[in-house]
């Protein structure tokens, strides 16, 4: 009984508050619940609602049948059709393309629990607001479409015929992070790994283990074990390094740790990776990790100690070539070769935490990543629930991602909209990121203004608080025509690095004309020539991540013949061809790489 009642305490402080989620799932005993799951579209919620818009307890969640010939029961998930899962309901089935609605997902599964273990369903993201049912009992509910989140089942699980039913809403909102309008697809559905992992009663639910941010010959980290043996010895094993640590945490299960070691650093051009074991006497963790220091001083980036140029490109989390929501290793590495075949070292995830299989994927490959929440646009800023939902997806992007060398930055915002509600607003979130992560560099995508006619003046207020100020500039596609860029000076008021966080051009795969006809691959040439020599008038630049890697859907591009949903700004078409300035690009980089910034 004590379990549940712990069980529901934790439920009710779920939705904005800190995050409950246990790292590093693919180091544990799990069983995948990926595959084909039975589902119930729901545009009116009446799996949820009675006809006076009351939430039923008679919903879809319990999975009736009729018991009798006479019974009413007017759904059943059994004889209804499937959707993959992961994947986003978008591009599964045409009549959901435009789908913005509910729809109810359902997986049965046998799981036999032995004495003394603990269960927990998890879901490495769901777009946008999920309702978790187990046989029937509400476990959970989670918003926000692109972070991880579980929850306990210990005490529902059976060891015959369980039924896992996800309420799944993609329904946009004002007050929602994103709000109502963006330029991507709004893909709904179980759109990642669905998995159960089993756990002893004391597990080890979560670890930081990093390269002290002020030593190189140090490792510092924290362990926080959950469960009833709160207080225990434990180890962090680094075989090859012959290094290792032992200690034992408080009563609270938590530990603050240092150690000497001397890791060969990770970087692109060597992305060392060590087999690291969290070894308690109740459970153990396997793990890799790289040891890399990142910093910036005045307007230079410093990795490792020495002055670091990030060569980019900016991706959203859509599959190369089948399209819809990424979500496996094969979609990371056709996305992370291309980054390597443009000659670079970092790509801008936007505009939302990505999935953890790229993100594991650039630690092996040695690729530097920019990570973001979506506080897109002008969200609303005085509002508290939008506040601690921005503050939630933050705090469970740095959760699940903290532990990796490949990421340098936070991001907490894009093209934000300048006013004092929006000032405090994002820098209470650089506030929680350095509660969260001191070893990483803080920023955000900024906008800019004109003084006079042939100068940009980078003077957001917002600049302030961060590390790395993010630049968005369109000259040439937005801005005036391409030769714009010639005659533009940019100032800063920050003696702070700058990267060039997007610029860019649409342009159709194969329409060719001359080099002012707009949408032509000529023009998008002409573009990123007179780009990449505006890169070395902008002072303190110190990276670039060019807007964008893949032409993507958008449902505000609806050119026909041209656009058709997508944003052309792509180096590469949704079918994966590369246009002609991919090649631009790569030689500006090579340039870089061979020459130095
Ligand atoms: C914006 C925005 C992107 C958008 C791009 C564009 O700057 O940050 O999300 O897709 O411009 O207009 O193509």
């Amino acid at each position: 009984m004590k379990n549940f009642s712990l069980l529901v305490v934790f439920l009710s402080q779920t939705i904005f508050c800190q995050s409950s989620l246990t790292t590093n799932i693919d180091g544990r005993k799990t069983v995948s619940l990926n595959g084909d799951w039975q589902i119930i579209i729901d545009p009116y919620e009446n799996g949820y609602y009675n006809y006076r818009y009351e939430p039923s307890d008679w919903g879809y969640f319990k999975n009736q049948k009729p018991r009798t010939k006479s019974d009413l029961v007017e759904y059943d998930f059994d004889k209804s059709e499937t959707l993959k899962v992961p994947g986003d309901w978008n591009t599964q089935k045409e009549k959901l393309f435009l789908y913005e609605g509910t729809i109810w997902y359902k997986k049965d599964f046998d799981y036999y629990l032995e004495k003394g273990k603990r269960l927990f369903a998890y879901f490495g993201a769901a777009n946008y607001k999920a309702i978790v049912y187990l046989n029937g009992n509400k476990i959970g509910e989670h918003e926000g479409g692109f972070t991880p989140f579980n929850f306990e089942i210990t005490n529902l699980v059976k060891e015959k015929d369980n039924f896992l039913i996800v309420k799944v809403d993609n329904k946009r909102s004002r007050e929602f992070v994103p709000t109502v309008n963006t330029d991507w697809w709004n893909y709904g559905g179980l759109t990642r790994d669905v998995i159960l992992v089993e756990v002893p009663s004391t597990f080890i639910k979560d670890y930081f283990i990093q390269l002290d941010k002020n030593s190189k010959n140090e490792i510092s980290g924290w362990i926080q074990l959950y469960g009833e043996k709160l207080k225990q010895n434990f180890h962090i094993k680094i075989p090859e390094l012959q290094e290792g640590f032992s200690i034992s945490t408080d009563e609270s299960g938590f530990c603050k740790f240092n150690f000497k070691a001397k890791p060969v650093l990770w970087s692109p051009e060597n992305p060392k990776l060590y087999n690291v074991l969290v070894e308690t006497e109740t459970d153990t963790v396997t793990e890799r990790i790289g040891f890399r220091r990142i910093e910036t001083k005045d307007a230079n980036i410093f990795l490792n100690g020495k002055p670091i140029f990030l060569r980019g490109i900016s991706a959203h989390e859509e599959a190369p070539l089948r399209g819809g929501r990424a979500n496996n290793e094969e979609d990371a590495r056709i996305i992370l070769n291309w980054v390597k075949e443009l000659n670079g070292n970092f790509i801008r995830l936007a505009h939302y935490p990505h999935n953890e299989k790229i993100v594991r994927l650039a630690d092996e490959l040695g690729i530097l990543i920019w990570s973001e929440i979506p506080v897109y646009w002008t969200i609303l800023w005085d509002n508290e629930q939008t506040y601690l939902n921005a503050q939630n997806q933050l705090t469970e992007m740095i959760n699940r991602d903290k532990n990796r060398a490949s990421i340098i930055l936070w991001s907490v915002g894009n093209e934000t909209p300048l006013s004092n509600e929006r000032l405090i607003f994002l820098k209470k979130l650089t506030e929680r990121v350095k509660e969260l992560d001191n070893t990483r560099l803080i920023t955000a995508a900024l906008e800019n203004h004109y003084i006079n006619d042939s100068t940009i003046v980078i003077d957001d207020p917002f600049g302030e608080y961060l590390d790395v100020i993010g630049l968005n500039e369109y000259l040439g596609w937005y801005d005036g025509l391409p030769d714009k860029a010639d005659r533009v000076n940019y100032q800063t008021k920050y003696n702070k690095p700058i990267i060039v966080s997007e610029f860019g051009a649409d342009a159709l795969q194969g329409f060719y004309g001359d080099s002012l006809t707009r949408w032509t691959e000529d023009y998008q040439v002409n573009v990123y020539e007179h780009q990449v020599k505006l890169m070395k008038r902008i002072p303190n630049l110190r990276g670039m991540s060019p807007w964008i890697l893949m032409d993507f859907r958008s449902p505000r591009r609806p050119l026909p013949g041209i656009q058709d949903f997508y944003n052309r700004k792509g180096l590469i078409s949704n079918k994966g061809i590369k246009k002609k300035a991919f090649y631009i690009l790569r030689d500006f980089y090579t340039g870089i790489e061979k020459n130095s910034w």
